[in-house]
């Protein structure tokens, strides 16, 4: 059955990757999962943004690394979306896993770059241990050394790779970096990769599916593929 995935939160609804986004989501029983974007600050905190920099989706400017969790909390990640988000905080890895824990799973992205965020995997994974939820997230990058690095330090977590464009070889390298999840751009999805995927145990994301017309076709052609969207709501009036 195809997983509705909320990608960076309920994010058509809400700022993404923040609380709001985060509980509008855990609000509709019908999303199986909710992707987070996740980086550390200047003092080692993991906190959920998406891009290096702060202006797109906050009132900061500058990278997200040069901050201080107390400097990015006095942050607005709100109003770019909207007056009434006025407000809304950069939220830490930790209260989300508060909030998720037991209610949906979690697919935390390490984004990240080499030799951006050093010691991203170790603070991500002792939270995991800390609430006890290493069984309820999938930890995934497009950084597949710090995918390769994540699992070297934990055998227990489910682990992906995301990837730009064709995906050839790629259960290879998936195989080789020891992770089972593919998390792909979906126009590359084809019938031959996701038999073989699912003959060897790898699970698929697609992303980020928006459009109702693709996902009708791919909800139809792939049953077993997790869809991350935008907007849950398009998913769920299809379904
Ligand atoms: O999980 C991968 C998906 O989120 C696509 O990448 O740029 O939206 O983080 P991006
Ligand atoms: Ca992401």
């Amino acid at each position: 059955m195809n997983v509705c995935m909320a990608h960076r939160g309920w994010s058509g609804k809400a700022p993404e990757n923040t609380m709001t986004a985060i509980r509008l989501a855990l609000a509709e029983p019908a999303i199986g999962a909710i992707e987070i974007d996740v980086q550390l600050s200047k003092d080692g905190i993991p906190v959920l943004f998406h891009d290096f920099t702060l202006e797109r989706t906050s009132n900061g400017s500058g990278l997200i690394s040069a901050y201080t969790y107390e400097e990015l909390r006095a942050l607005d990640a709100g109003s770019w979306f909207g007056e009434r988000f006025a407000g809304e905080r950069i939220p830490s890895l930790e209260e989300v896993l508060q909030a998720v824990k037991g209610r949906c799973t979690l697919n935390i992205e390490l984004k990240t770059a080499p030799g951006m965020h050093p010691g991203l995997s170790e603070s991500v994974l002792a939270l995991l241990k800390r609430y006890d939820m290493r069984g309820e997230v999938y930890v995934t990058s497009f950084d597949h050394e710090e995918i390769r690095r994540f699992r070297s330090l934990d055998d227990e977590v489910r682990t992906g790779l995301i990837v730009y464009g064709n995906p050839v070889m790629l259960l290879e390298q998936l195989h080789a970096a020891r992770a089972t999840i593919l998390s792909m751009a979906y126009p590359y999805l084809t019938e031959e990769l996701a038999s073989a995927a699912l003959e060897q145990g790898v699970e698929i994301i697609a992303w980020t599916v928006d459009d109702p017309q693709a996902m009708r076709q791919l909800l139809k052609a792939y049953p077993d593929v997790q869809i991350c969207t935008n907007h849950p709501e398009r998913m769920l009036a299809i379904c």
